[in-house]
């Protein structure tokens, strides 16, 4: 598909391993702002140091907890990361925007058992308020990241990936969409979720502003 020169097109990790690090060279610039501060982590007591602690990590010779730290975020880590999570036959879903073969958006999400949700985001009573509100059912449709190249938004490149995918879930019967969000890095997409029918279902009231939101995705159309 395609729309002023920029496609759509399903993704499936396993078929492409070129595009996958196009993809995540794409993620890498979206998501600058919210690792700025995180270079290196410690898996162990998941302490995070920005690049100006250098000197501090060179000291104790990148250790930490007896093991070595880590890239907070790598390309290799993501193509991991995705090829792991985005498995069309768990029903996970991603889509990419493309434009002169350089991916330029993207949108992905997968099915969740409520409570490894409620454990995975560490939001105690997740499982019960959403039961409370939509009904007694075991997996949700839950909606990971989203991202368009800042060149290239507000022209509508999230709302077509975000409806493709969507669509992918209606047509595999899930019943709910729920997402996190964070007020702070994005607030104006917790207006956009609202205006679609989204109802804030969990508050944080943490520093990020960090709330999940959820529907029922019967009747949506975009
Ligand atoms: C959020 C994001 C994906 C939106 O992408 P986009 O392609 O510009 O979005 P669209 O053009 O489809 O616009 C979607 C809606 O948001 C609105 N919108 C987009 N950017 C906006 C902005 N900076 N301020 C206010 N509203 C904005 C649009 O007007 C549109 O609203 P409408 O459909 O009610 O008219 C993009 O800004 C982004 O990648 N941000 C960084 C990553 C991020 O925050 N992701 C979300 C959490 S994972």
């Amino acid at each position: 598909m395609s729309d002023g020169g920029i496609s759509y097109r399903w993704f499936n990790p396993r078929g492409d391993k070129v595009l996958v690090r196009n993809f995540a060279h794409c993620h890498e610039e979206i998501i600058r702002p919210e690792i700025a501060d995180k270079w290196k982590t410690c898996r162990v007591c998941n302490e995070s140091w920005s690049r100006k602690k250098e000197p501090f990590l060179e000291s104790i010779g990148f250790m930490h907890c007896g093991i070595p730290v880590v890239d907070v975020w790598s390309v290799d880590s993501f193509v991991t990361y995705i090829f792991d999570k985005i498995n069309p036959m768990t029903g996970a879903t991603c889509w990419l925007a493309c434009k002169d073969g350089q991916v330029i958006g993207y949108c992905w999400g997968f099915m969740e058992n409520l409570d490894n949700l409620e454990d995975r985001l560490d939001a105690p009573g997740l499982t019960r308020f959403i039961k409370r509100k939509f009904g007694d059912f075991e997996t949700v449709a839950f909606q990971d990241r989203i991202g368009v190249l800042e060149a290239y938004r507000k022209m509508g490149i999230a709302t077509a990936l975000f409806s493709r995918r969507l669509g992918n879930f209606i047509e595999s019967d899930m019943k709910v969409g729920i997402t996190l969000l964070s007020r702070k890095t994005a607030s104006f997409v917790l207006d956009w979720y609202k205006s679609r029918g989204y109802v804030p279902i969990y508050d944080f009231k943490d520093s990020n502003g960090n709330i999940i939101v959820a529907r029922s995705l019967e009747g949506l159309i975009f």
